[in-house]
């Protein structure tokens, strides 16, 4: 016997502070116009001193845990996704796992860069399908304030803090994950790394002086890869699923730069207002991206039941995934 999974409930949070372009004009070489221009980022959220990613991770739970009406100990299991875990270990997921009181689930945080939300809901929806979990929270969490280099400002304007959680269920039949596609080309791991910290470059005085605990990026190479491989997802779903973009309600993508989403617009044929963007006003949260835009997009009234909503995203790895969800609620 297999079951249909979906998502049944939605829930994001957003640090209070903001950091608008005018702050980082007075950073970093940098200006408003050269940001908009390059990227479409105007402001992002950065995390108080005292919030590591568990306390946006657990904020985000709870809204999506109401929005589904499911208590914590429903939960069979929880994965979080994250570059920015509060630590090398424990888990972001285990710390979630307890101040939520969620004492039923499984827990581990998966790493795939922007990618990590669609892996986990992937991954997580098969579990579903199979029987073998019947109430499944994902999270997509990040503060890679902590990880950005703030004197580097071909990645400090980038890159914003936020939370966004769903709830995975059994669904109608014919609704939730139609289709998905995961990938990975490990060659590029290069182009998008934190280079320290880890087995390879264990922290040391000499780690932190080259900036090593931070992002570094070959922006050039990312955008290369980026605007080759959501299109080719978004059409390798659409083919799984046997449809047409012409059939996508909503195309959720990626929020890492303004001018890979109007490239990816531009090669899918898709029209402009069936594509979600909030770039603008929280810039790249990498994992967050798409909870938070999903969470937006319910608030807005953009979803309805059976609306087909794509979700197509690429990072470290390099990674791309891509989902096609037919919307249960
Ligand atoms: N302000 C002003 N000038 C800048 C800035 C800035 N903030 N950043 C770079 N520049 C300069 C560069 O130094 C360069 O100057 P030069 O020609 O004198 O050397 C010039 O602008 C052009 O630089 P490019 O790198 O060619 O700029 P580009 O138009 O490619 O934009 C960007 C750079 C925005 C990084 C783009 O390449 C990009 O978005 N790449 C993809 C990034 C991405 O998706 N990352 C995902 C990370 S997600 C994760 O997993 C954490």
């Amino acid at each position: 016997m297999t079951y249909a999974a979906g998502i049944i409930g939605v829930g994001c949070y957003l640090p209070e502070k903001t950091l608008t372009n005018q702050d980082l004009e007075k950073m970093v070489d940098t200006s408003d116009a050269w940001i908009i221009e390059r990227t479409g980022i105007r402001t992002r959220h950065i995390a108080a001193p005292s919030q590591a990613t568990s306390d946006l991770s657990y904020e985000a739970a709870l809204r999506a845990l109401a929005d589904a009406k499911t208590k914590p100990e429903e939960l069979d299991l929880i994965i979080v996704a994250t570059e920015t875990p509060d630590y090398k270990y424990p888990s972001t997921a285990c710390l979630l796992q307890a101040k939520l009181g969620a004492k039923n689930a499984a827990c581990f945080d998966l790493s795939a860069g922007c990618s990590g939300f669609v892996y986990a809901l992937g991954i997580g929806s098969q579990s579903i399908v199979s029987g073998l979990y019947k109430k499944i929270l994902l999270v997509g969490a990040e503060t890679l304030s902590r990880i950005i280099n703030w004197t580097d400002r071909n990645t400090c304007v980038l890159f914003g803090d936020g939370a966004g959680a769903a709830v995975l269920g059994r669904v109608e039949e014919g609704y939730g994950v139609l289709a998905v596609d995961l990938g990975a080309d490990g060659t590029g791991g290069e182009h998008l790394i934190q280079p320290g910290g880890g087995s390879r470059n264990p922290a040391s005085h000499a780690t932190v002086d080259a900036h090593d605990h931070t992002i570094h990026m070959n922006g050039r190479e990312v955008f290369k890869f980026a605007t080759r491989r959501m299109p080719n997802a978004c059409k390798t779903i659409l083919q799984k699923a046997g449809m047409t973009i012409d059939d996508v309600t909503l195309l959720i993508p990626h929020q890492a730069n303004r001018r890979i989403i109007d490239n990816a617009i531009n090669r899918l044929k898709i029209d402009r207002e069936r594509v979600w963007v909030n770039i603008d006003r929280h810039g790249n949260m990498s994992a967050a991206c798409i909870p938070v835009s999903l969470t937006e997009a319910q608030e807005a009234g953009c979803l309805h039941k059976g609306d087909n909503v794509m979700l197509v995203a690429f990072g470290a790895g390099l990674t791309w995934a891509g989902a096609l969800v037919k919307w249960a609620k």
